[in-house]
């Protein structure tokens, strides 16, 4: 559960605010929780007063520091938590740090009033500085609301259907395309014709191509950086097979360009993914991939490289190997035959199974319960059944690659693998993805089934590294 604080004068007006439509919902289920704190409450002045004169003197009054202080120590312990002060000096609210916010297990709001909070409060308590826009309103509480808004809904299991917080406005850099519900035909204007057709290729491609106009002309901002990834995804495609995990990255609105240089033909790139904080990079040469190494962000957990120079350099900067892979990919486009039929998306319910029986490699199965129960929470998990009994699974991994095949021991031979691989397929395929993924070197019976359901192989070899912390060293 995620655990929101939010500090103000007015708490009253949080609660009504949120307290209703979907946040207010997910509050009452226990997805989230939402926690008004009367900074008036933790003033030591007899008269409840909690405001007094800026020295040096100017207009209006400011929060003093002791309230403001107390009232954070209640509700944190004294623990580290972040904490956002709303203010219009601060860092332009985006959709991005709504993701960033949104992976915290607990925050803190702190909403001033008046002319502002005095600034040795803000020095001991406060994380993040963010402003909702470049206007001026009479207090921290709608920033704060419209901060929380944005943050809840990106929570599994706020809004009821998966997939609608990915299709929408400023994922992939596009604004959203034009909707229309019935009648056919209302004032003389008819729905354009092609969402009538019942050809979902026609609408996506109708829909891109609305996405793309709107764009252009309402955010040429935004616009240039999507033609710019296009312009990239063009470029890796002359080597698909090596690089189809950049293009995909990109192509699903995932990463960002943290450095090309067109002028090399795309040889050196270096994208990162600040949703799972894994960075993908390829150079032709030890001093490009040097100065591209220097642009890690210091956040990174994981680096992909396809280049055994690069996997050297990446050793001599706290990064370990976490293993050696090919990298499959599959090019067509028609869907694959599922014959084993009792496969379903996993819930949580079915957490405990693939806990058991997961393992990443190098730490063996019962390990990786954080990131288990992250992928089945992202809708990322499907799993077979014989007699209702679950017996292997498969999963999407964060940055996009297919994986995480299991199946258990009895129940090998009889097509389980190939057709929870197969219906993972499919699922990607729908989204309008190319399904690729990453196989141990060496794993030559997991090879050889990607490889009868159509799979490619790349020429170069692929190293996941990690990020090795300072104290393991
Ligand atoms: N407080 C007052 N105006 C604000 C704004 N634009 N953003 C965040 N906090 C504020």
């Amino acid at each position: 559960m995620t655990k929101f604080h939010i500090l103000t004068l007015f708490p009253e007006m949080i609660l009504h605010g949120l307290g209703s439509s979907i946040i207010g919902r997910a509050a009452g289920k226990g997805i989230i929780s939402l926690n008004a704190v009367n900074i008036r409450d933790y003033t030591l002045d007899r008269h409840g007063k909690v405001d007094d004169y800026p020295y040096g003197g100017g207009a209006g009054m400011l929060m003093q520091a002791q309230p403001v202080y107390d009232a954070h120590r209640a509700v944190t312990g004294g623990a580290a938590v972040r904490t956002i002060y709303v203010t219009p000096q601060g860092t332009p609210f985006t959709q991005r740090m709504a993701e960033d916010f949104a992976r915290e297990e607990e925050l803190v709001f702190l909403c001033g009033h008046y002319e502002g909070i005095d600034e040795r409060a803000l020095e001991k308590v406060v994380t993040d500085q963010v402003s909702i826009g470049d206007y001026v309103l009479t207090g921290g509480e709608l920033p704060a609301m419209v901060m929380i808004d944005a943050i809840a809904r990106l929570i599994p299991g706020v809004l009821g259907n998966d997939s609608s917080a990915e299709e929408e406005s400023f994922y992939n850099d596009l604004l959203e395309y034009p909707q229309y519900s019935r009648p056919e035909e209302w004032m003389g204007t008819r729905v354009p014709e092609v969402l009538l057709s019942g050809n979902h290729s026609k609408v996506a491609a109708w829909r891109l191509e609305q996405s793309r106009q709107r764009t252009a002309g309402r955010r040429p901002d935004l616009y240039a950086k999507y033609q710019k990834k296009q312009q990239l995804i063009k470029r890796l495609s002359a080597q698909k097979r090596n690089n189809i995990h950049m293009m995909e990255s990109l192509s699903r609105g995932r990463a960002d360009i943290l450095y090309t240089d067109y002028r090399l033909n795309e040889t050196a790139v270096l994208l990162y993914d600040r949703g799972c904080r894994i960075a993908m990079m390829t150079a032709l040469d030890r001093e490009t991939c040097e100065s591209l190494a220097d642009l890690l962000p210091a956040e990174t957990e994981m680096v992909l490289v396809s280049e055994a120079f690069a996997r050297d350099i990446l050793l001599k900067r706290q990064y370990a190997v976490f293993g050696e892979f090919s990298q499959m990919l599959y090019t067509r486009r028609e869907t694959l035959p599922v014959k084993h039929k009792d496969i379903r998306q996993l819930t949580m319910d079915d957490f405990a199974y693939v806990h058991k029986w997961y393992g990443d490699g190098t730490k063996g199965p019962g390990t990786d319960e954080d990131y288990v129960r992250e992928r089945i929470s992202a809708g990322a998990m499907f799993g077979a059944f014989v007699d209702g009994r679950q017996v292997g699974f498969v999963g999407m991994h964060d940055e996009g690659s297919l994986g995480m095949l299991f199946v258990e021991d009895f129940f090998r031979g009889r097509g389980i693998a190939a057709s929870l691989e197969a219906y993972a397929v499919n699922r990607m395929l729908e989204r309008g993805w190319t399904p690729y993924g990453h196989v141990a070197v060496g794993n030559t019976v997991s090879e050889r089934l990607q490889e009868r359901l159509g799979f490619y192989k790349a020429e170069k070899s692929f190293w996941w590294l990690e990020k090795v912390l300072a104290n393991r060293v």
